[in-house]
């Protein structure tokens, strides 16, 4: 193990796996070699904006050219300035004129087994209704529209044609509380809250409109509710299978409507013409506000616009999901999250792909639900996050056995870094060792994937995120800037704008400076630490502010999780920094368990497994075992309670991101 010099941080991860694309794969594939994505990336950085100018003409439909491919006043960036477009037309009508208009575009089950398909031109026909219902409801071209809605087609039908008529959307996943909507609403100064009255969750129906009218009651600027009725729309008749499906209960659709207000999504698509054209739209408009939450203070609405953004979600799904006609694309991300932005609606609808949409949890009826859809829809494309490989691999393998997987090609993961021994589980278990891992890194801010495997062209290895897609150029600097060498840890920047960048925080240009751009000049700071192998192979050592420093060595966390993953005892883990006088900071480790009792013998056991792993100076001081660990809404690990808790600290900061409040007290409750 390196000493540190300058804040680089040291890596003691050894990773040695390395999987080459299958043969057949790469013949079939869009970019076939390592060869071939070199001189594709190569090609792309020796001038990027005319590389992206080059896609944008061919992959987006213009009303009107653009004159420049980038105006670059950094930290500003103008992309395809001078054009104008609109995103729903990508989406949907430029698919009617490629013939496309019987293809489906949406295959949607929700939780209690209800099901329906929309192919393009059906979809295209709901977008304009809608979008003709905003415009009755005094909806114009920048008006904000927040949405909470659970994960049904309407969601998507909602964004589409604010698209279409140049409205700004915000989407607040459905799982957030009153006051984070409301917070959210003032904060953007939306003047339309879109809601429906339930959505199903592990076999509950959720209020949700209860928790829009505590919300709206707090959101000054938002006149008018549009509320969809989901057990009615959703198709919970009878004859549909209500009553029989894997949940047979009816959701509670006594809603209180408020006169003048509220109004029901059905009684006013009932009138609306089906008839209306997409606006056009400057390549800078608008096309949606995203908060995301920062440690502390209060979110940051990441805007994103609409023709950088659009052609950068068309490509990257393309690229990295290698995408096909005939593939049946399944992101299990709510829509609530930038993945379901980006890889349920605008990426997979621009490319004219086939997605499946699920409306609840993976564990409901029981834990073999997502393997039930993949062999029921034929899924050949799974996109899903660490934390639920992780929790399928806590279910046991008997779930999976049970179904056919067979059609499945290509699986991907995004959220949070993957344990190498949960990505070989999902390898062999998931992929039935034939289909290629895409571990994609990227982040709200950036719009859509950055770093991936090609998977017809880029070897993969376990638990690294491999390569930059073309015409992204990343480096990794110490704080003062400077790049580290081959296999040094630090902070990852990325040098050069790219379409799909964020634009600015909404409302807060001082704030967009200070977070991004101000640390490192004139490089954009992701906020991770990372390293990149003599391959030149990325590895994403975990947030910038989660770095534990022991004995002057700093060290990331996934390396000391990954570490504990692969003892067959464990399933998850979070290893944070604790104060310590001697060494500075001690290693403390939180653990839930895959098999085995929590006691002394296998903390010890535990602890030299880690020694063996990575080394001595990794070792944990503390094991604490708990039953869950607290988790964002979007399932990320929240370290950062937990190194209050390692420290005897009360909790401080922001915790309504926090997904289940209860697991702090039980966590600090647990037996040590
Ligand atoms: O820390 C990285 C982690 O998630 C952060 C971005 O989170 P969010 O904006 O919620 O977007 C998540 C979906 C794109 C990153 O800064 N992260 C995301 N993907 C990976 C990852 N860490 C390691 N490997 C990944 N594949």
């Amino acid at each position: 193990m390196a000493a540190v010099a300058g804040g680089q941080i040291d890596s003691v991860m050894q990773e040695k796996r390395l999987f080459p694309p299958p043969k057949e794969f790469a013949a079939k594939a869009r970019i076939k070699s390592l060869e071939e994505y070199q001189e594709l990336w190569d090609q792309a950085a020796a001038d990027p904006p005319k590389f992206w100018a080059d896609l944008a003409r061919d992959e987006l439909h213009w009303f009107q050219p653009f004159e420049r491919p980038l105006v670059w006043k950094e930290p500003f960036a103008e992309w395809f300035a001078g054009g104008k477009t609109n995103v729903s037309y990508n989406c949907l009508d430029r698919n009617l004129a490629a013939g496309l208009g019987d293809r489906t575009a949406i295959l949607w089950e929700g939780e209690p087994g209800d099901s329906r398909k929309l192919t393009y031109a059906e979809l295209h026909r709901e977008v304009c209704k809608f979008a003709n219902v905003l415009k009755s409801l005094g909806i114009t071209s920048g008006d904000r529209v927040s949405i909470y809605m659970p994960m049904v087609p309407e969601l998507a039908i909602a964004m589409l044609a604010c698209a279409r008529i140049g409205a700004i959307h915000s989407i607040i996943f459905a799982g957030f509380s009153a006051e984070a909507i409301a917070e959210r609403n003032r904060d953007a100064e939306a003047k339309l809250q879109i809601a429906a009255d339930t959505g199903w969750r592990r076999g509950k129906a959720l209020p949700l409109k209860e928790t829009v009218d505590e919300a709206l009651a707090k959101s000054p600027t938002v006149q008018k509710c549009i509320v969809l009725r989901r057990g009615a729309v959703a198709g919970l008749s009878e004859a549909d299978g209500a009553g029989s499906g894997p949940g047979s209960q009816t959701p509670a659709t006594v809603v209180s409507m408020q006169a003048g207000r509220d109004f029901w999504w059905h009684e006013l698509m009932e009138k609306a013409s089906a008839e209306c054209p997409a606006a056009s739209m400057d390549s800078e408009a608008p096309l949606f506000i995203l908060y995301t939450s920062g440690s502390t203070g209060k979110p940051k609405g990441i805007k994103h616009t609409t023709a950088g953004y659009n052609l950068y979600a068309k490509k990257t799904f393309q690229w990295v999901f290698d995408h096909r006609d005939d593939d049946i694309f399944w992101c299990t991300a709510d829509i609530g999250w930038v993945t379901g932005h980006s890889y349920v609606v605008y990426g997979p609808l621009s490319a004219g792909a086939t997605v499946l949409m699920y409306e609840g949890a993976p564990n409901h009826p029981d834990e073999s639900r997502f393997w039930q859809l993949i062999e029921k829809y034929k899924v050949t494309i799974f996109y899903t996050a660490p934390t639920a490989i992780r929790a399928f691999i806590k279910w046991g393998d008997q779930h999976v056995k049970k179904h056919d997987l067979s059609s499945l090609r290509l699986l991907g993961t995004v959220g949070e870094g993957i344990n190498p021994e949960a990505w070989m589980w999902y390898h062999r278990v998931i992929g039935g060792e034939r289909c290629p891992i895409v571990d994609t890194w990227w982040q709200t801010e950036t719009g859509g994937i950055m770093m991936s495997p090609l998977p017809g062209a880029i070897p993969t290895k376990p638990g690294s995120c491999t390569k930059p897609l073309p015409g992204i150029i990343p480096e990794i600097v110490t704080p003062s800037g400077q790049p580290v060498g081959k296999n040094q840890g630090g902070w990852l920047v990325m040098t050069h704008p790219w379409p799909g960048m964020l634009r600015g925080i909404w409302g807060d240009d001082d704030r967009y400076k200070e977070v991004y751009w101000s640390k490192v000049p004139g490089k954009y700071l992701a906020g991770d630490n990372a390293r990149c192998d003599d391959d030149g192979y990325y590895w994403i050592m975990g947030r910038i502010d989660d770095v534990l420093n022991v004995s002057g060595h700093r060290l990331s966390t996934i390396e000391i999780e990954s570490a504990l993953v692969s003892h067959p005892s464990v399933a998850e883990a979070a290893a944070v920094g604790r104060p310590d006088e001697l060494k500075g900071e001690a290693v403390a480790v939180f653990v839930t368990l895959r098999s085995g009792e929590p006691n002394d013998a296998l903390r010890e056991q535990l602890k030299k497994h880690v020694r063996h792993e990575i080394g001595a100076l990794a070792q944990p001081d503390d094991i604490r075992f708990t039953g869950a660990l607290p988790k964002t809404r979007s399932g990320k690990i929240m370290r950062r309670l937990l190194r209050d808790i390692a420290a005897g600290k009360e909790t401080v900061g922001d915790t309504t991101t926090l997904e289940d409040y209860s697991v702090l007290a039980k966590i600090r409750g647990d037996e040590e």
